[in-house]
């Protein structure tokens, strides 16, 4: 490992540009193996956001805004590097805020460096904000991999746990494993054990018990698109453990930076759910756990309605769903994240 590579690692940037290469660290060998993966051009690009070598929708916009630097730069077209990049996964609207971004910003190395900055400096802010709702003592559920490794340095749902441990707040966090691709048990706990922040990682289906005997303050997720009424889609499993939450007086709050918030669509109803492969529920690190014959469903998101939401923590402050006219409106002045 180099010494800029290691660097990044310190800081834990999921995706960087180096020597005409993106550079990701690989995903779906953690925790086992740190290892990175080098794209070339925007087959490799777009091979690593669909097989999730890099994967949360902030760090898939800030991919694809270097994917389109990088195509650009090897004299690629860049009609068809769009089309790629941009049907790669479709749940996740930070990839198409960040096409956009590119697009109107002439696809520079410099417009992709910029992205990523804001939307890291966005997170940092996420996280300040959401410090406020921490108590000290506090036990706190969270799904998937909303950490580092889906942004780069600060997260968003693991950003205020961040900011929180650092001030020396006594916090305990309770890790979904998030099957089937597991972020919650591999990645969500290593970047925890990075931290020393302290946690356990529980089984999927353990999360409504731990929050009915009351060992659960309050719940952060982050979020792959939120439509203009505050439903939103995130990873699998999100909408039950917010409907669970809901039953038992338990705060459920979502992370997100605006570039997650889709306002042209009014209802949740409207987000596409990506299916992923029948052999992420069928099989576990390769091994078949189904009979032979089986057949699996594998809706990657589940879509949430705004009234389990107990508020958006985001780069602009804390919003209730019935409050987000308010939110769109800073976000139209906001010269970074305006689309008109
Ligand atoms: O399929 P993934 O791993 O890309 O899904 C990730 C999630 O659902 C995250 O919670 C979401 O993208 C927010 S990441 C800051």
């Amino acid at each position: 490992m180099n010494g800029e590579t290691d660097e990044k690692l310190r800081r834990l940037r999921a995706v960087w540009f180096e020597n005409n290469e993106v550079v990701m660290i690989d995903q779906r060998l953690l925790p086992g193996k740190v290892e990175f993966f080098r794209a070339r051009n925007t087959e490799d690009i777009a091979h690593a956001i669909k097989d999730m070598v890099v994967r949360g929708a902030p760090a898939i916009g800030i991919t694809a805004a270097w994917g389109l630097a990088l195509a650009k730069k090897n004299g690629e077209d860049m009609e068809e590097a769009t089309r790629i990049i941009g049907g790669t996964r479709p749940t996740a609207y930070d990839l198409f805020r960040a096409i956009r971004f590119m697009i109107a910003n002439g696809f520079s190395l410099e417009a992709a460096r910029r992205y990523q900055q804001e939307i890291t400096n966005r997170c940092r802010k996420i996280g300040e904000y959401g410090n406020e709702l921490i108590p000290s003592p506090a036990q706190i559920l969270t799904h998937c991999n909303a950490g580092a490794l889906a942004v780069t340095e600060w997260g968003t749902a693991l950003a205020p746990l961040r900011i929180a441990s650092q001030q020396g707040k006594q916090i305990f966090v309770f890790v979904d494993e998030t099957r089937p691709r597991l972020q919650g048990a591999r990645l969500t706990a290593w970047e925890l054990q990075n931290e020393g922040i302290p946690y356990a990682v529980i089984a999927d289906n353990a999360a409504g018990h731990f929050m009915h005997t009351g060992q659960v303050n309050l719940a952060i997720v982050g979020a792959d698109r939120i439509a203009a009424n505050g439903d939103f889609a995130n990873k699998i499993g999100t909408y039950e453990k917010a409907v669970v939450a809901h039953e038992n007086g338990v705060a459920f709050y979502v992370a997100a930076p605006a570039s997650t918030f889709d306002f042209t669509i009014s209802s949740g109803e409207e987000i596409p759910i990506e299916e992923r492969s029948e052999d992420e529920v069928l099989s576990l690190g390769g091994e078949r756990l189904a009979p032979e014959k089986s057949r699996a469903k594998n809706p990657a998101f589940d879509v949430t309605p705004a009234k389990y939401v107990s508020a958006f923590i985001t780069e602009y402050g804390i919003f209730k769903p019935s409050e987000l006219k308010k939110l769109r409106a800073m976000i139209q002045k906001d010269l970074f994240m305006r689309e008109d």
